[in-house]
């Protein structure tokens, strides 16, 4: 169905894998229509509860935009590339109602940890490397780096790596808050399964506005204590909130079926 994608739909959880292994999986024009595809139905297809992003092969989860596609841009080319892909790719995973999570199996550069980064949360595989090295072009990042960099780490690291365009490796990711685990390569994606099939017993709508609230914290949006509350509120009519606290009460486990 994709040419440069695989996906496949296990218990509930889509696993996207960007397959172009010989040029380390960078985001050409194809893969980002594909991938906005991929996340389009995860969106739409009720059997998807949660989505892993991972890249093919041993040594790159994506190794950044394709470069080989930039040497014909110019400066309104460039912002309608960024402004494509943040529409149908970066900003539709993070605003996505159902979890979407990162496996990051190697490289994470440039576009790479953009990816990563707008994803939900971040797992890594102890070879995975990250870095935003555009600077190295004369660019900046443009697929929200800048943005997403400073909300998930301190905003001193996140200037120096973007300027330097220096990697650090998945335990420097880890300490700095921008990965939430580190495993071995072989675990990777069973560990971030096992996360998702647990999340995917949670209340979806719980789920639901637990992103979007916490989205609005990262971007500084205003209200959003209000918007809690509201949104808490709006909880206590829904069949998954009375189911769980009957749950609770009963000494059961809670069975929810998102309404
Ligand atoms: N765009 C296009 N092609 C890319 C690419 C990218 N971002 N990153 C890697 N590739 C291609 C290489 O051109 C090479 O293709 P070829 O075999 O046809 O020559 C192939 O992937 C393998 O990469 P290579 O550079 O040979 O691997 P390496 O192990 O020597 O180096 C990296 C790995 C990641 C350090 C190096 O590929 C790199 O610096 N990539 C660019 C990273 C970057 O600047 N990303 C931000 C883009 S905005």
């Amino acid at each position: 169905m994709y040419s440069s994608l695989l996906t496949e739909l296990t218990n509930g959880i889509c696993t996207i894998t960007i397959n172009r292994p010989d040029k380390l999986n960078a985001l050409n024009r194809t893969v980002i229509e594909e991938l906005g595809a991929a996340i389009e139905e995860v969106y739409n297809n009720k059997e998807i509860k949660s989505a892993i992003i991972t890249g093919s092969g041993p040594k790159a989860f994506v190794a950044g935009a394709d470069i080989s596609e930039f040497t014909s841009l110019g400066s309104k080319g460039g912002e309608a590339l960024a402004q494509k892909g943040q529409e149908m790719v970066f900003s539709k995973i993070e605003n996505c109602s159902k979890p979407i999570v990162a496996a990051v199996n190697g490289f994470a550069l440039g576009g790479g940890c953009e990816l990563a980064m707008a994803c939900h949360f971040r797992l890594a595989s102890e070879h995975a490397k990250f870095g935003q090295p555009e600077v190295n072009l004369g660019l900046i990042p443009g697929y929200g780096g800048t943005q997403r960099l400073t909300q998930l780490i301190q905003k001193g690291k996140a200037m120096e790596l973007m300027m330097t365009g220096n990697m650090i490796d998945a335990n420097e990711a880890k300490q700095l808050g921008l990965v939430n685990y580190v495993t071995t390569p072989e675990s990777l994606l069973d560990k971030t399964k096992e996360l998702l099939s647990l999340i995917n017993t949670k209340a979806p709508l719980a789920i639901s506005k637990i992103i979007v609230l916490t989205n609005m914290a990262a971007y500084g949006a205003p209200g959003g204590l209000q918007k809690e509350m509201a949104a808490f509120g709006d909880l206590f009519d829904t069949a998954d909130a009375k189911e769980g606290t009957t749950a609770f009460l009963e000494k059961r486990k809670p069975l929810f079926t998102g309404k």
